[in-house]
């Protein structure tokens, strides 16, 4: 791992495209929860290089705002977005969950996946009371993380910290679920699961055959192997003390 670099990033780098714990089962869930269609109005917080805005638009022809804090992500899904054709149904630009740029019940689905594992708990309550705000009354807020299975998982918790670079602060199912009820939100619903981010099935099915050898071959390049190996260990725990999470809940 470059310096600095951080998981995501780096996972980035090797090709993977899906940066979330659930991969796409956890992605799809949430998808069937969020009552997509063409005329929703949907913002993707933490949106990274596009991946789950360009399925969105291809799927539902919906309109989709994007934001993420990182310009070359930004960039890359600008790319992206191009090559799909679609600049006209997806605009993405900088801006921090915690501050968002846009009016108050504004959007019909906010999804937001990988990201609020990632913040202190003060800060994912702001984060949370910045989707409650932007989104319309009986509006779905779609969320995608990091579930402790244990109280007692102080030691993988800060094994998973030192593997991707991020002083992440995973909860319990409660204590997720509690968030979002704190923040306002009602109709909280929930499905978990084993973390399959860098599991191989999981990879086969967030990247195809093909794309996970890609991601395996650059895993295995000198300068790659001790951080892969290190972010194996800890998403393939033997114990699950982590799970994945992905809930849906109801403005
Ligand atoms: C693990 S990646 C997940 C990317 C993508 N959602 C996915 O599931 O593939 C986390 C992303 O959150 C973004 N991020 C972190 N903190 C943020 C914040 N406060 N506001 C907006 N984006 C943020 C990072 O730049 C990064 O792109």
């Amino acid at each position: 791992m470059k310096k600095d670099e951080v998981g995501h990033n780096f996972l980035a780098r090797l090709g993977k495209t899906r940066l979330r714990p659930g991969g796409k089962k956890a992605t799809d869930w949430l998808i069937a929860n969020g009552d997509f269609n063409a005329d929703k109005k949907v913002l993707e917080v933490a949106c990274n290089m596009g991946t789950t805005a360009i399925g969105l638009a291809q799927q539902f022809g919906c309109h989709i705002e994007g934001v993420d804090l990182d310009e070359q992500a930004l960039e890359k899904a600008k790319q992206n977005i191009a090559a799909a054709g679609l600049q006209d149904k997806i605009n993405v630009q900088r801006a921090n969950a915690m501050k968002l740029p846009f009016e108050d019940n504004s959007f019909d689905i906010v999804i937001n996946e990988a990201m609020l594992t990632m913040l202190p708990i003060q800060a994912k309550t702001k984060a949370v009371e910045e989707y409650f705000r932007v989104l319309k009354p009986g509006g779905f807020l779609l969320t995608h993380d990091v579930m402790l299975t244990t109280e007692d998982a102080e030691p993988i918790i800060q094994q998973l910290r030192e593997a991707i670079n991020i002083t992440v602060t995973p909860l319990t199912r409660e204590d997720w679920k509690t968030l979002f009820l704190d923040c306002g939100f009602h109709n909280v619903d929930s499905f978990h699961g084993e973390m399959t981010l860098l599991s191989p099935k999981g990879m086969i099915d967030d990247e195809g055959v093909f794309g996970t050898l890609r991601i395996l071959s650059n895993a295995l390049k000198a300068e790659n192997r001790q951080t892969f190996k290190k972010m194996f260990r800890v998403f393939n725990d033997p114990d699950k003390k982590l799970n994945f999470i992905a809930v849906c809940s109801q403005k």
